[in-house]
């Protein structure tokens, strides 16, 4: 559903983005991981909602909302990743996710609307908590796909989204544990205990297809934990975090931005299914493709990419699959089974992957 601009501003961005159920357990929502019901069985249904890992609770709000309220595909899955995206204890999206060098958190999202053909983006995005609604406004409301940095802010303030501090005390608690572990020579706080530093590529991507077979595709991020200021990873890259068309369906994906740019990954994954693929073989496929596109300094002996990438795809019949570079991975579905995971289709098994080797660290006084 789309507002008026007038009525936007006088009420959509702040009711959108505070109509967010909290608290972890939700009704439906079942924690096993059932391959079975994966696309590797080319199960066809409609309604159906996929997404990351991340997204458990994402995909049955999405869910409810396509078939208790007849919702839009798009409106479905962007409450959906708002759940994530306003929850402080994800630090990969939204509020609460791990910041820049800088310690500031800067946002990417885009958004693509099947039926209509539409999509928007916003990236590098400071102090709004809901880039992927902020995302949608810019495909509403401009003539224009993308916004980014201070344009992109101006631009949420403008339509009336609540400006906010982003870092919560655990994620600046990470940011200066990484901080201090870069230079004995600096004025940053030192950490004596020891230190273990986290790294996010995290994200959340939701796909929502409904009854009728319209398709709607959205992914969100804080993106790459400690990344240079103005690092723009691939989920606000329409063809690269997430890509659809109401003729074949939709993909989307989570991991390493940097190599999903390279492939045009989510438009690729489409692409695959539009010459027929079931979308568990399409995001194989595509997989295939990144880790033929990986740079040297990034594979190992075996030439096997030293990263992970996961993909998530939706056909317009409403089959659906998921697969990753490295075996592990799970993905969120729901439909008229429910909410569930579901293990990942994947090219090698986890305990073949590189380790990376990480400087250790050993703060000092200045
Ligand atoms: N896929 C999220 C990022 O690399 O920013």
């Amino acid at each position: 559903m789309t507002l008026s601009r007038r009525d936007f501003l006088g009420a959509g961005a702040a009711a959108a983005a505070t109509a967010v159920v909290s608290g972890k357990a939700a009704a439906g929502l079942v924690e096993v991981v059932d391959r079975s019901l994966s696309a590797g069985a080319s199960r066809a249904t409609r309604p159906v909602v996929v997404a990351s890992s991340n997204g458990l609770r994402g995909v049955a709000r999405a869910y409810e909302m396509l078939t208790r309220d007849n919702a839009d595909t798009l409106d479905a899955a962007i409450a959906g990743v708002n759940i994530q995206e306003l929850d402080p204890e994800d630090q990969s999206v939204g509020l609460g996710g791990l910041p820049n060098a800088d310690g500031v958190v800067q946002l990417d999202a885009s958004c693509m609307h099947g039926p209509t053909k539409r999509a928007g983006a916003v990236a590098a995005l400071e102090d709004i908590a809901t880039p992927s609604l902020v995302a949608k406004a810019v495909m509403d409301y401009t003539d224009h796909v993308m916004l980014v940095g201070a344009g992109a802010k101006k631009f949420a303030l403008q339509m009336g989204f609540q400006e906010q501090n982003l870092l919560t005390e655990e994620s600046r608690q990470d940011w200066l544990r990484w901080r201090a572990c870069l230079s004995s020579g600096d004025n940053w706080l030192d950490h004596t205990d020891p230190v273990v530093i986290k790294f996010h590529t995290g994200t959340i991507n939701m796909i929502a297809l409904n009854a009728a077979g319209d398709v709607s595709t959205v992914t969100t991020t804080s993106g790459l934990s400690w990344k240079i200021p103005g690092r723009v990873g691939d989920s606000p890259i329409i063809g690269a975090g997430q890509y659809c068309d109401n003729l074949v369906g939709g993909a989307g994906t989570t991991g390493r931005g940097e190599a999903v740019i390279k492939a045009c990954a989510s438009f690729l994954t489409v692409e695959h299914m539009r010459q027929g693929m079931a979308p568990e073989q399409a995001c194989l496929k595509t997989l295939e493709r990144i880790v033929a596109m990986t740079e040297t300094r990034l594979l190992d002996e075996r030439d096997r990419p030293r990263f992970d990438v996961d993909f998530y795809a939706v056909s317009k019949d409403g089959r659906f699959g998921s697969a990753s570079i490295y075996s592990g991975s799970r993905f969120a579905v729901a439909d008229a089974t429910g909410a569930r995971r579901v293990e990942s289709a994947y090219l090698f098994p986890r305990a073949e992957r590189p380790r990376t080797p990480r400087p250790a660290c050993v703060p000092q006084a200045g």
